[in-house]
Formats: structure tokens, sequence, C-alpha cells
């Protein structure tokens, strides 16, 4: 007999919490996968091994450490990595829709056998990389361009694989009564529903230094590291997958490095201020990762770099971060010194899909 007082399983709450927020952010495939994993975990099934290493935290601990997109990715990676065809042939390809109710009971089936791949890939911090926020921070790259009149140093923190970096060399195209920007055989596109006035695109940008880090970068020339980056996109949002193949390419092609480092330590002996460029320190979907405390002590460390800033080297803060509480709406913000005054350029989805500019 069932016990219907008894309280859920924090992992079962947070598995049915993600699935919603991915049907709302436009991923059914994913939606559906997650809610048949909170059903087989409320009853028990094979997937309650995989959740082993989180028992004890509550549903809030297991969203922070994203348990339940660990899941799908881990999933995800064994259908993309060859080793399971029966369960690839059930994701979204161009071709296909895809069928999540049959994918999820393939998986079921391979759950035994996969036990400790699917735990090995759990185990390790959910690493993704949205090319699409480049969409938004690039009118704020711009900003700076037009203001200051000088070339660009930019340096990325928490970076991941480094493919916002390269935001200079990618084309977009933000709708025809809006315009266009970069070089238009780049084979890097990122298109976005812009909503408010044109941004400033007639504004060149010369990047003529960029650096990055990222306490746990992700190396692209690793095969399964690149693979790690594909099954953190969800499977039914292909235009996603092709950007981030479009992407790594880049990044490969144009060696880029992403420094192991911690942001904290990093900013200070890398992204100082220096004449005849403006310094653009920017970061994207990080903020929310860092504790208060190292949240105060890098405001604290931008803001002396801020202040060693002149008119011939001016020093920039460009940002994409979640409001309060917020996870579904990212604010654009830049901080300009000298001056340093904080301005909300506008309003971002978390991938970039639209941009609220605010002028
Ligand atoms: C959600 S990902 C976002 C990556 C990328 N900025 C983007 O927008 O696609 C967050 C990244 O922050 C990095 N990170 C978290 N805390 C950090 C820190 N203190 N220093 C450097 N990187 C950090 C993680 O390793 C991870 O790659």
């Amino acid at each position: 007999m069932s016990d219907d007082t008894a309280p859920e399983d924090p992992a079962v709450t947070a598995l049915r919490f993600q699935s919603g927020a991915c049907q709302a952010l436009g991923s059914a495939f994913s939606a559906e996968i997650l809610r048949l994993a909170a059903e087989d975990l409320a009853a028990g099934g094979p997937t309650a091994p995989l959740f082993a290493p989180w028992t004890g935290r509550d549903a809030r601990a297991q969203m922070a450490d994203a348990v339940p997109l660990r899941l799908l990715g881990a999933l995800h990676d064994l259908a993309l990595s060859g080793a399971a065809p029966g369960l690839a042939a059930h994701y979204p390809t161009p071709g296909a829709a895809g069928d999540a109710g049959a994918a999820w009971r393939e998986a079921l089936a391979l759950m035994a056998g996969q036990q400790a791949r699917l735990a090995a890939f759990m185990s390790h911090e959910p690493q993704t990389n949205e090319t699409r926020r480049s969409a938004a921070l690039l009118p704020g790259f711009l900003t700076v361009a037009a203001e200051t009149g000088l070339p660009l140093r930019c340096f990325e923190i928490a970076a991941s694989a480094g493919l916002n970096s390269l935001w200079d060399q990618y084309h977009y195209d933000f709708g025809g009564a809006v315009g266009r920007w970069g070089d238009a055989s780049a084979a890097v596109r990122l298109d976005t529903d812009w909503r408010g006035p044109a941004p400033p695109l007639s504004t060149r940008a010369r990047v003529v230094e960029r650096g990055a880090c990222d306490r746990a970068p992700v190396d692209v020339r690793d095969p399964i590291a690149r693979r790690r980056l594909q099954a953190y996109i969800w499977p039914d949002q292909l235009e996603r997958l092709a950007r981030v193949e479009a992407a790594i390419e880049a990044v490969r092609a144009a060696d880029l490095a992403v420094e192991a480092a911690n942001a904290l330590t990093w900013v200070e002996r890398r992204a100082a201020p220096e004449a005849g460029a403006a310094t653009v320190l920017f970061h994207s979907v990080f903020w929310v990762y860092m504790p208060p405390e190292d949240q105060a002590a890098l405001t604290a460390a931008i803001q002396r770099l801020g202040e060693r800033a002149t008119a011939d080297a001016p020093f920039a803060w460009l940002r994409m971060e979640a409001q309060p509480g917020n996870l579904a709406l990212m604010d654009l913000r830049l901080t300009l010194w000298p001056g340093g005054e904080d301005r909300l350029l506008g309003h971002a989805h978390p991938h970039g899909a639209w941009v609220e500019w605010l002028g």
C-alpha cells in the first residue's frame, strides 16, 4: 500500500521542476524524458542508483547542482557516442522529431549495463557554452567601441570553451528592420528575435587582444570534452547543436586557449586597463555559480581595475547575468570607466533567443 503522506523524494521534485523548465524554454523532448525519469525514480526503478550521490540533499541543492540536467546530458552523450544506436535512433535528427517515450524505454533497458558510464558522466560538473549569448553581448561591445572610439582588448571570465570569446568573428542577423553585423561569410551565424530600438550596428569593432579563463575550461580539441559540450544541448534544439559545432570549429581554427583559472585571481593579473585600447571584461551566465563572498570579492577587484582607467585607457565591465531569483531572464549591463556609471542596456532570453534592447 502506498503512503500518500510520505514526502516526495527531493530528486523527484527536482526532476519534475526541471521538466517544467525545459518545457517552458522550448525543449519538449527533454521535458518528457525528465518527466518519465521522475516517474521511474518515484517508483524506485532503475534510475534510482544514479541519484545515490545526492541522497540527503534537498531539491534546491539538487537543482543548484543541476542533477536533472546531468541525467539528461548523460543520456544524450550516450546517444551521441555511437555506443547505443538503439537509443540514438529515437533522438531528434534534422529529418525526424524523435520519440522521447521510446528513447526513455530504451534508456531504461540500457540503464543496468551502462550504469558506470552514466554515473561517471553525472559526477562531472555540467559544462555548457551557449554561442547565441554573443547576440546579446554584441551591442554592448559596440556601445564601448562607439563611446570610446578605441580598439578593444577583450577578456572573458567563466568562458567555458571560449565560444563567446570569438564574438567579433561571427555574423549576426537581427531581422530586416534592425540589420546585420559582421563577416557575411562567417560559418557561425547568429540570429535572434530583436525587440526595441536598433543597436549601434554601424559601429566597427576591432579586437586587438583577447584572453579567456574558466575554473574548468572545456578543451574542444579533446573529443570527449567536445561531446560533453554537445550533450548538454537539449536534443531537440538542433539549431543550437549546429551552432555549437560551427563555433567549436572556429575556436579550433583560432587556436584560442581558455586558461584554467579562478576569475577572482585572473582578472587583476590579466585584464588591467592599458593605454590605446578599451579593455572589456565580460561574462555571461556565471554570477549565480559563485558564493556571495566571491561575488563581493570579484566586484571589488573589478572596481579597483575601473579606478585605474583613464580616457586613453578606459575599462568596461559587460555582463549578461540572471536577474536575482529569476534564471529565465537575463539583464545586460555595462559599467564604463572613467565615470563608472552602471547601465542596464537590455534584457535577454537565457540562450539569446530574444534580446530586448533599451537603447
Ligand atoms: C553556465 S556556464 C556559462 C559558460 C559561458 N559563459 C556561456 O555563457 O556559455 C558557467 C561557467 O562558469 C564557470 N565558473 C564558475 N565559477 C567560476 C570561477 N570562480 N572562476 C572561473 N570560472 C568559473 C564554470 O566552470 C562554467 O564553465
